[in-house]
């Protein structure tokens, strides 16, 4: 493949959908470290650009989408695979709207997307993950059909938490959808 990212579709608003490439690697960077409205500050940002290595680009790139604006900037992303431990499931590992982008649709338009993809390839269900306090993310994944797995705690608004999923101190809110 090119080192430009494949359109796959237009999309309303003059965007267009693409499939990612390895050169996106530096823009889904930035994007990693802009669009999440600053959680978890500096040591947060960073956390979330080791946790998208170039990687996922270059051996995920079937199941992963970017939306691209007219300027080929970024205005999108998700990036997901099919589980190869579990045949039923299909896991969205991360996934982004620009701030100025939002409440447009364009994260449903790349999650349905993904589940037509997961169904396509005889998928069941959908798996992903969530930080406790990312609350724009427990309600868009609650909003988009998603159960929230019980937890060895709830916390104060009532969500539960599995506490040190990921490591020491790393406590997640975990998600599945059936397709
Ligand atoms: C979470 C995110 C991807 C949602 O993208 P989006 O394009 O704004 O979502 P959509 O416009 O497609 O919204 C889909 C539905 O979820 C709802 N929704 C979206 N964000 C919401 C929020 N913060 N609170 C409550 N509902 C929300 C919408 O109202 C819509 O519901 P409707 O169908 O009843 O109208 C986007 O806000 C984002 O990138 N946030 C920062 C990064 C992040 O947290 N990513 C997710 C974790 S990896």
């Amino acid at each position: 493949m090119t080192e430009h990212a494949r359109a796959l579709e237009q999309l309303s608003g003059h965007l267009t959908l693409c499939r990612p490439v390895p050169g996106d690697h530096a823009r889904l960077r930035q994007a990693l470290t802009d669009w999440w409205d600053g959680l978890g500050g500096e040591a947060g940002a960073q956390q979330r650009r080791l946790l998208v290595p170039r990687l996922w680009l270059q051996h995920f790139a079937d199941t992963s989408f970017l939306v691209e604006r007219p300027d080929q900037t970024l205005h999108a992303f998700l990036i997901g695979f099919l589980s190869q431990t579990d045949p039923r499931t299909a896991y969205i590992h991360f996934a982004g709207v620009c701030p100025e982008g939002r409440r447009e649709g364009i994260g449903s338009t790349l999650y349905d997307r993904f589940f037509a993809t997961a169904r396509a390839a005889g998928r069941s269900q959908v798996r992903c993950i969530t930080s406790p306090n990312n609350r724009n993310s427990i309600a868009y994944h609650t909003r988009m059909g998603f159960q929230l797995e019980p937890g060895d705690r709830i916390d104060d608004d009532g969500v539960p938490v599995h506490g040190d999923y990921d490591g020491p101190g790393l406590d997640r809110v975990c998600f599945v959808r059936e397709l």
